[in-house]
């Protein structure tokens, strides 16, 4: 058996869950007793205006409702309770990417928040229920509209940055929103960039449910205004009251719809409630990152991401703790820049993707020397497996071989952490997410519902609901149905399916393997490759087109595609073509989904009924043997003359 990483015994004195004894108990009782745990936990985390009167109803699988008849706010929890014993605590720290710096404190967050909440709801007539779409970059405003937004009950969806008009465009569409945040634009990699042209576009078509974009002056870029549409955003704000009663919220009132890519069609817009939601996030927040009241916490993830929600936003805040919000890459303006701020801020723990690691690995190996790291206590990743190496990095490097690394396995869709070691409780294992939080039972099997034996590649599915889970597809109560839900059912009850596989080991021990269906991860972004095929496919002499995930040793999996052309001497070079369909993805969907490689292939191989066979697409990508039968497909030459252009 490998080797495991014990915790440091002295600090585990200190933790909330202190040795492995107590992770069992906890695991123990949530199991005897799912909603008594749940339900002591809520009473405890969460401010409630009005009590609920049922832990959990399952009438309606796998619509479940949490804390039934409950009352509450996520602003209010997130700022208003934190003002007798932390007014002048820092909320959120922020640094720009040139170096600008502001600290917010909780009662500054209070009134910014406030004034906000006001102006969406006063100036805007923005009601509960309402959707707000923020399309922002890494400034504070984000993380207040967000907060503003909760504060009156509206649903806001935060539309990641780097995004296109046209992917804009859909989420807007879809959530039918009224109003627009956005900024002028922002810096990066110590440039300016605009985003605001990128709203007009986007409205341009199709969006009439808009009826007003707000703009923060981010970098004071010369931008166009629509009149009677457009408002500055700061001029408006200082006029607004800095008091503004929370709205009562019910327990299972959406929090946030935030879209991600599937493994067909459009994105979905996951939606969130609100307490369920609010209480994973804060218990996480406390056992997964062990922070502690005089800590810094430094996510480096994005607002426009599910990590920036929980745990640069609502996680960080509801506990009362200081999070900081950094603009920026993490190569300007040289790849020591966090390790920097690090030093700088304090900062206590620190959680980031595994690609920015191998990144900062490779190009930055002797930058963490050069500054102080020792203030860190825990360390953690999320969004993609991370590879021994990569960890062993952090481990040694960063962590100077004290820190635990909490490796946090969870999607968009679970809302928080759902398998990972607790820092100072479970010994860990360099790539391994380790093992379920207690009172989430997650479990490996094959197609037909049996546990996986060790060491065998299954499907990881969650067994039982849990208070954080994405409650239905905006709009799309039976496609959430048939995303996550098979016909598989554990003691009669539906299992949630992650589309993720995994493995145990001897200690019963999780790695994840990766995504099991169509959705490829890319720098730790989610894209569904269905998506991407169909931007492709706009190219005029596209005929067919199947794009597939190749491993890359920074990104973790980059985009490959296989196209087919109308006419097969339309294109004599690869290059060019690729050229022109990267400039239709960043039209499409953004750069983000930028295509790596193509290879034009004379067909794809299908079976007979015409769908074609993706796994021997990734196969070849991926450079492995082609073990699979083949004799299945309609024309099995066509694989050969495949693996032939591969290797030219
Ligand atoms: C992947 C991000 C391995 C996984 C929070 C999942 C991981 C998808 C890990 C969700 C991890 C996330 N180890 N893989 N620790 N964390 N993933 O919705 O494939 O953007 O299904 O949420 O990221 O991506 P999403």
């Amino acid at each position: 058996m490998e080797e495991l990483y014990y915790p440091n015994r002295t600090e585990a004195k200190n933790a909330r869950v202190k040795n492995i004894c107590e992770y069992n108990e906890l695991v123990a009782r949530a199991t005897e007793d799912f909603e008594g745990y749940w339900d002591q936990l809520a009473k405890e985390k969460i401010s409630w205006f009005k009590p609920y009167n049922q832990v959990l109803d399952e009438s309606n699988a796998p619509f479940y409702k949490w804390f039934v008849g409950g009352k509450l706010n996520a602003s209010y929890q997130c700022i208003d309770r934190h003002l007798d014993s932390r007014k002048n605590k820092a909320a959120i720290i922020f640094e720009g990417e040139l170096g600008d710096k502001q600290i917010i404190t909780y009662r500054e967050l209070y009134h910014r928040v406030n004034k906000t909440a006001n102006l969406l709801k006063n100036r805007f007539g923005v009601k509960k229920g309402d959707r707000v779409v923020i399309y922002m970059p890494m400034i504070p405003e984000a993380a207040i509209s967000m907060l503003a937004c909760a504060r009156i009950g509206a649903i806001h969806s935060v539309v990641f940055g780097g995004f296109s008009a046209e992917a804009l465009r859909d989420r807007i569409v879809d959530a039918e929103a009224k109003v627009v945040m956005t900024a002028d634009g922002a810096y990066r990699r110590g440039k300016p960039y605009l985003l605001k042209p990128l709203v007009d576009e986007a409205l341009s078509q199709k969006c009439e449910t808009v009826k007003s974009v707000i703009i923060v002056e981010r970098n004071k870029s010369d931008i166009k205004w629509v009149a009677g549409r457009d408002f500055a955003y700061a001029e408006l704000v200082e006029n607004e009251s800095p008091f503004c009663e929370p709205e009562e919220m019910d327990s299972e009132d959406p929090l946030f719809l935030l879209y991600t890519s599937g493994s067909t069609g459009k994105p979905k817009g996951v939606q969130h409630s609100t307490a369920g939601y609010m209480l994973h996030a804060h218990t996480t927040m406390e056992n997964v990152f062990d922070v502690r009241e005089n800590d810094t916490y430094w996510s480096t993830a994005d607002v426009g991401w599910i990590t920036g929600h929980t745990y640069i936003v609502y996680g960080p805040l509801s506990m009362g703790a200081t999070t900081i919000m950094f603009e920026g890459v993490p190569v300007y303006p040289d790849a020591g820049r966090w390790w920097k701020m690090i030093e700088e801020y304090q900062v206590n723990q620190f959680y980031t993707a595994p690609t920015a690691i191998r990144l900062l690995h490779k190009t930055g190996a002797n930058e963490p020397k050069k500054y102080n790291l020792s203030s860190l206590r825990v360390l953690g990743t999320v969004g993609e497996p991370i590879n021994p190496e990569a960890w062993l990095w952090y481990y040694n490097e960063i962590g100077g071989g004290k820190c635990p690394i909490v490796d946090t396995w969870w999607q968009t869709e679970t809302g928080g952490h759902m398998i990972t070691p607790l820092p100072f409780a479970t010994p860990i294992k360099p790539a391994s997410a380790t093992l379920p939080l207690p009172g989430i039972f997650a479990e490996i099997i094959d197609e037909n519902g049996n546990k996986m034996p060790v060491g065998e590649k299954g499907l990881l599915c969650i067994t039982k609901p849990w208070p954080s889970m994405i409650r239905t597809i905006w709009g799309d109560p039976e496609r959430y149905k048939k995303s996550y839900f098979g016909d598989a059912k554990k003691d009669g009850k539906p299992v949630y399916f992650s589309g993720d596989g995994a493995m145990y080991d001897e200690r019963g021990y999780i790695t994840i393997t990766g995504r099991v269906d169509d959705v490829i991860n890319v720098s730790g972004h989610r894209l569904g490759t269905a998506e991407i095929e169909s931007a492709i496919a706009k190219h005029l002499h596209v005929a067919e087109v199947a794009v597939v995930g190749r491993p890359d040793e920074i990104k973790g999996e980059s985009v490959f595609a296989y196209i087919v052309l109308k006419n097969e001497d339309s294109f004599g070079e690869d290059v060019e073509l690729l050229k022109e369909v990267n400039k239709i993805i960043n039209s499409e969907i953004g750069a983000l989904a930028k295509c790596d490689s193509i290879i034009i292939v004379s067909a794809l191989p299908k079976t007979r009924s015409g769908k074609i066979m993706r796994r021997l697409l990734r196969a070849i990508a991926k450079g492995e043997n082609i073990t699979q039968d083949i004799s299945t497909l309609e024309d099995p030459a066509v694989v050969q003359r495949i693996v032939d252009k591969f290797n030219k």
